[in-house]
């Protein structure tokens, strides 16, 4: 299906959810019409990425909470084009799929505005400092950048199933020390003391190999992977370096070009994401919410002891 008739069709559900001269049974009516287009999902690569065409009231009702969250998990992110949310209706919508994280710092009441964070331009996964790492991330285009700036995901599910049996067997045993200092010595590599003693709490040790609750299994690298545990270091540094090249092939990565308007949600446990680079004058700005993890990354001793 062209692009550019399912963006029409989302213009045509906007009009037909914000317009109050309808009355709300009209509208309901037409929310009813459009329940078998929100199902009509469009794949925006074969591996990674569906487009959603959703009626943005049934949307912020959790009317398809559960099939978001399947789908979710089994296409890794969800685009979805024209929806003219607030922050609370993006709390709102977050809150369908899950717990809406609360962050620890920055955050306003959930929401963290993104403009420039010098360690998102190299691909990771968000939280693996911590043993529960958020399930799904939500970003709403505020304003967007005229060239650049695009956020690049890559299906770390479909990565790893493609590698030889017994080296997933093999992987599966090992073991990464992630940290706040190997994500972001990339971007500034001359940090100043009281940064260096920031970074330095936050790491942890976590398998290489996620294992799901629904068994499948996916890998944990990117930029937060310092090395892996009881492996010489250029051995470390050359396995960790092949596998973010094998994982970051075009055929596991969906590119998402950003327009206004635009909302995209990814399963932050079976993908990496990064933004390209962008003029920080065009002023691109991005509200973020997260959904909070329900499956731990935990080694097995982490396990044992829980
Ligand atoms: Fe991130």
């Amino acid at each position: 299906m062209p692009i550019d008739t399912v963006e029409e069709r989302c213009e045509t559900m906007l009009t037909v959810s914000v317009d109050s001269m309808e009355g709300r049974a009209r509208d309901r009516a037409r929310r009813v019409q459009w329940r078998d287009v929100l199902l009509n999902t469009i794949d925006l690569t074969p591996a990674i990425g569906s487009e959603v065409v959703v009626d943005p009231q049934a949307l912020l009702e959790g009317a398809y909470a559960d099939e978001f969250r399947e789908l979710l998990i089994r296409r890794g992110v969800i685009a979805i084009r024209g929806v003219d949310f607030d922050d609370d209706q993006l709390r709102a919508l977050t809150a369908t799929i899950g717990e809406v994280r609360q962050g620890a710092l920055y955050e306003n009441k959930g929401m963290l505005e993104v403009v420039h964070i010098p360690g998102s331009y190299f691909w990771h996964v968000d939280g693996t400092y911590t043993e529960m790492p958020p399930f799904a991330t939500l970003l709403a285009a505020r304003v967007v950048a005229p060239e650049g700036g695009e956020t690049e995901f890559a299906n770390t599910y479909a990565a790893f199933e493609d590698l030889p049996l017994d080296e997933q067997e093999y992987l599966s045993t090992l073991e990464v020390v992630h940290t706040m200092k190997a994500a972001h010595n990339y971007a500034v590599p001359e940090p100043s003391v009281e940064r260096f003693q920031t970074w330095q709490g936050h790491r942890g040790v976590r398998p290489l190999v996620w294992r799901h609750k629904s068994g499948r299994r996916s890998l944990v690298i990117g930029a937060t992977a310092s090395h892996i545990v009881d492996m010489h270091f250029v051995d470390s540094h050359e396995l960790l370096q092949r596998l973010l090249a094998h994982t970051t092939q075009d055929k596991y990565v969906y590119k998402h070009r950003w327009k206004a308007r635009d909302v995209v949600i990814w399963d932050n446990t079976g993908t990496m994401h990064r933004v390209r680079p962008f003029d920080l004058s065009s002023g691109r700005r991005m509200h973020r919410f997260a959904v909070e993890g329900t499956e731990p990354l935990a080694t097995a001793l982490q396990l044992g002891a829980a």
